[in-house]
């Protein structure tokens, strides 16, 4: 590898179309550009994602994305050493568009080519500060993983979701209590500022697994419980106080996932005698999530440092994907663009 190296890193494995110059100098990292364009606004007029619709808005977004990043890095596409791109896990249509876009520029450009798993990205958006052993947790909207990793691309999975990933959950129900989509924002902001102290009610979610002996996780009936004490209120409270009691319902629902996803990350730190903790993936934008991982580390596992992304670094972005995909053009890790393919389900471990 030269001693200033450009990476170009291209992210369209779900809805937002995100491509980003990292350069590498004696194996410092300098992000140059990040430019990301978010479809979520198309998407919340219809509750969630709709696949067509997401890759016809990358097919319009990815070459002025690319050529963008570029410029903002003050680059030619000549000068650029390396191409990643996020080949998988996430939709195939999503997928391919960044996927085929990178063979062909990689080919026509004649350069090499890395194939970079979307996990491994949230994992290693703040790679360069990880020691290790380190303790991953990534949590977004498709995922939810407890990772160990030995070292770079030295991954034990420890536990995942058996159902919903967690943004999912808040999503859904989001969607039960008609905030918008997506959930985790605006659950998290309910939460946050709704003043109901006048409302007399108790709400009580369940934590499933928190005391399960392995590091899985589940979401899908902390979300129906939400499901049932909604249709419940909607029976018993007039409509102010339905209205109200989202703010509660969101708050227990929130803390409740938090539990969880601390207590299990904590336990797998313990357990492998973590250096580092870091989170990854849309969820880690959650700022109680945040404040409670910070609180809870300090107070139970002082010598443990918690990494937590910029919020820019959270939700999918390409730099994550150019950071990981260093340390496979160190390992000479690359794939032939006449070869790659996408793969919806590819398993990081
Ligand atoms: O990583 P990401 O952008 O895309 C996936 O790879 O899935 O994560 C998106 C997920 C959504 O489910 C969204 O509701 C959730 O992250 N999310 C949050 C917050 N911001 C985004 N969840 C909880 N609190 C937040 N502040
Ligand atoms: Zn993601």
């Amino acid at each position: 590898m030269k001693k200033t190296t450009y990476i170009l890193g291209i992210e369209s494995s779900c809805d937002e179309t995100a491509a980003s110059i990292l350069k590498v100098e004696g194996g410092d990292f300098e992000i140059l550009s990040s430019v990301i364009s978010s479809q979520v606004k198309v998407h919340a007029k219809f509750g969630g994602i709709v696949p067509e619709v997401a890759a016809r808005l990358h097919i319009e977004k990815v070459l002025p994305i690319i050529e963008s990043a570029i410029k903002e890095a003050d680059l030619t596409m000549k000068q650029v050493d390396y191409l990643a791109v996020c080949s998988g896990p996430g939709l195939i249509s999503s997928l391919m568009v960044g996927v085929e876009t990178v063979k062909v520029l990689a080919h026509t450009f004649n350069k090499p080519l890395i194939k970079v798993n979307h996990i491994e990205g949230h994992l290693l958006s703040i790679s360069d500060k990880l020691k290790f052993p380190a303790i991953g947790l990534v949590v977004s909207g498709g995922h939810t993983q407890i990772i160990l990793a030995k070292d770079y691309l030295k991954y034990e999975l420890l536990g995942e979701t058996r159902d919903d990933a967690a943004g999912e959950a808040f999503d859904k129900v989001a969607k039960i209590l008609d905030l918008g989509y997506p959930g985790g924002p605006a659950i998290s902001k309910i939460a946050e500022i709704g003043n109901v102290s006048d409302l007399k009610l108790e709400i009580d979610l369940p934590r499933p697994m928190l005391d399960s002996k392995n590091y899985d996780m589940s979401f899908s009936g902390l979300k129906t419980a939400v499901l049932y004490k909604w249709q419940e209120l909607k029976e018993t409270l007039g409509k102010k106080d339905l209205e109200k009691s989202k703010v509660l319902i969101a708050r227990e629902f929130q803390q409740a996932a938090i539990d969880v996803l601390i207590t299990k990350t904590l336990k797998a730190a313990k357990e492998y005698k973590a250096k580092t903790v870091v989170l990854g993936g849309g969820v880690s934008a959650n700022k109680l999530l945040r404040t409670e991982f910070e609180q809870t580390i300090k107070k139970t596992l002082p010598s443990v440092e918690l990494l937590v992304p910029e919020l820019a670094m959270t939700g999918d972005n390409a730099a994550m994907i150019a950071q990981a995909a260093y340390y496979h053009i160190k390992k000479k890790d690359f794939s032939d663009p006449l070869d790659l393919k996408s793969d919806p389900n590819w398993q990081l471990v």
